[in-house]
């Protein structure tokens, strides 16, 4: 399944690995520090599949689906993304379109495996208690996978400081994620969040500073 992506990279002398680095950085530079918070995502998704036993295709899967996850934000305007307020109703209704984006734009990417792009469409699904609430392509990805990329962005985003918010610590944030009275944490696979638990406890996930 990864050979497709590696293949693009070789047979359109794309170098997969140097488009990443181009993509953080413009996040990063445009989009209020997303490159960063893309990277920090991925690192806590791959610590919980490697405790999880998930192969290799799989975590491959996961390693770009976590670095590309909101790269349909890109898509929207960036006065919403950088607002430094609380957003409207009607602001937030087109935040929630980034899902679509995200498979809009890496639908350009001919070559990559579909997973990539049901990951940035899925992320923020919830199990039914986010969003979209249907889909307007056919998803064909393990809910494992999506559930881990759930849990590891809310946590990030949980830990970094926000216009609107002071970061966290890791214990702070795991008990921000795990409060069974905040709306936020609806359909969070509990599995998955025990699994962070154990890692965070056991020191196994070093995130990037924002400072
Ligand atoms: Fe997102
Ligand atoms: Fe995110």
């Amino acid at each position: 399944m990864f050979n497709k992506l590696e293949a693009a990279g070789q047979n359109s002398d794309i170098d997969v690995e140097e488009f990443i680095k181009f993509y953080l950085a413009l996040a990063n530079r445009n989009l209020n520090h997303l490159g960063r918070h893309s990277e920090n995502v991925q690192i806590i998704s791959d610590a919980i599949a490697e405790n999880y036993g998930i192969k290799p295709p799989e975590r491959q899967i996961l390693k770009y689906g976590s670095l590309f996850h909101d790269i349909g934000k890109m898509s929207l305007p960036s006065e919403i993304l950088n607002a430094g307020r609380a957003l409207t109703s009607v602001e937030f209704e087109i935040i929630k379109t980034h899902t679509m984006f995200g498979w809009n734009t890496l639908d350009f990417f001919h070559s990559l495996p579909t997973e990539i792009k049901a990951l940035a469409m899925t992320h923020h699904h919830r199990n039914g208690h986010g969003y979209p609430k249907q889909f307007i392509h056919k998803i064909d990805i393990d809910a494992l996978l999506v559930d881990i990329l759930t849990v590891s962005d809310s946590f990030a985003a949980i830990m970094e400081p926000r216009v609107y918010k002071r970061p966290l610590n890791e214990a702070q944030a795991l008990a921000v994620i795990n409060d069974p009275d905040n709306d936020k944490n609806a359909g969070l696979n509990r599995g998955v969040l025990e699994v962070l638990k154990h890692l965070v406890d056991n020191k196994k996930i070093s995130l990037n500073s924002f400072f």
